[in-house]
């Protein structure tokens, strides 16, 4: 069992390996097969490394970027190959390790990897993070300036999960999620896997007048699990506006009394449903000419089996929220139900409910003061 010390050790030395290799060759790193544990992998980018070393790799030049646009600086630095594999890795954040003795999720931490033996398992924590986030986003120095400037931990929590899927690519999940089945099952076997780059989730389908006294979008896709290619363009957009956003109120003095119940709207599902529902009608990746109008909601209510649009699956309110007893939610048992999130009564404003149990959470034991830079 790793120690926590050894644990940041490898994380590093695999990240920072990864990182180099990824510099020369980004679609290679994002097919990577399925590695036994990090320590073989480690090994084993160690290796690749040391072949690729004597003919130098076909590097791309070093641009200056300074003129680019956030968006096509992230569309530089992490390319989309839609027919790369899915990464074989589970990333989870917490304030501790599960080596450390009093982890409070080690079932729901167990649970992932029992369902998927021979990913790579990180529980990332807070300074793991910011190393990490260093390794990968320092050539973009404007989304590390939004991440640490951001004022609570959940809204950092929400931005880590888009830079670490994007870089890396793999699954992000809660870690008070516990897996029901493999993400080998997430996609239906009929979709060939090489036209997929994003799978999500349906968190609420509200089917009555009052939807919005209880949620900020009549359909709202989750952001508490996620699985995604690296580059993919949804996070992309909504790395870019997280980071224009937090900026802009950075520099007019409003992140300081930023409120809780506004997570949503900065980080969380409902600017997370905003830029899916935005890509479904984008131009610049669908050919709108031969769509039958705008998709929308509409689109998406009701639904009892995974749907694709596009490059994206997205999966019915069953599979990432069963047994709820609301809003056609089956239970657990039920085949597509594919992970369980642990929250209390559902059917409370969701600034009472996601933010209220995470940022209590989070914020106590992390007590890090916000940072303006
Ligand atoms: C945010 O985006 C707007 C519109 O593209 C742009 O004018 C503004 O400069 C951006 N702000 C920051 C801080 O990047
Ligand atoms: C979305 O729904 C509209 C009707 O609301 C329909 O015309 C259109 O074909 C649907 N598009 C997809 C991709 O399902």
């Amino acid at each position: 069992m790793l120690n926590p010390r050894r644990a940041l050790i490898a994380a590093a030395f695999i990240l920072t390996v990864f990182f180099l290799i990824s510099r020369s060759h980004n679609s290679e790193s994002a097919s990577t097969s399925e590695p036994k544990d990090a320590e073989a992998e480690a090994l084993s980018a160690a290796n690749a490394q040391q072949r690729a070393a004597p003919p130098p790799p076909p590097q791309k030049p070093m641009i200056d970027m300074s003129g680019m646009s956030t968006y096509d600086k992230l569309a530089y630095a992490y390319e989309y190959d839609i027919e790369s594999k899915f990464p074989a890795y589970i990333w989870q954040t917490w304030r501790k390790t599960p080596s450390e003795g009093d982890f409070e999720f080690r079932e729901q931490e167990a649970s992932w990897s029992i369902e998927h033996p021979g990913f790579i398992h990180e529980v990332i924590t807070d300074s793991v993070a910011d190393t990490l986030l260093q390794l990968l986003y320092g050539s973009i120095p404007e989304v590390l300036e939004a991440y640490h400037a951001l004022p609570l931990p959940v809204l950092k929590a929400d931005l880590f999960r888009y830079l670490i899927l994007y870089a890396r690519g793999g699954i992000y999940s809660d870690i008070d999620t516990y897996a029901i089945r493999s993400a080998l099952e997430w996609i239906p076997p009929q979709i060939p896997k090489e036209t997929v780059g994003l799978v999500i989730g349906i968190e609420a389908d509200p089917d009555r007048p009052d939807w919005a006294d209880w949620y900020s979008r009549r359909i709202q896709f989750c952001q508490w699990t996620i699985q995604s290619k690296p580059g993919h363009p949804v996070l992309r957009d909504i790395i870019s506006r997280i980071t224009n956003q937090t900026l802009e109120m950075k520099k007019s003095g409003k992140l300081s009394a930023f409120q809780g119940n506004r997570v949503v709207d900065l980080t969380g599902p409902a600017v997370w449903t905003d830029t899916i529902m935005d890509y479904f009608n984008d131009e610049r990746y669908f050919d709108m000419e031969n769509s039958k109008g705008r998709i929308d909601y509409r689109n998406f209510t009701g639904m009892e089996t995974s749907k694709r649009v596009g490059d994206v699956v997205v999966l019915p309110i069953t599979s990432f929220s069963p047994g709820v007893g609301q809003m056609g939610a089956k239970d657990y048992d039920d085949p597509m139900a594919f992970v369980k999130h642990d929250f209390e009564g559902t059917w409370k404003p969701e600034s009472e409910r996601h933010i209220g149990e995470i940022v209590q959470e989070l914020g106590e034991g992390q007590g890090e003061a916000p940072k303006e830079q």
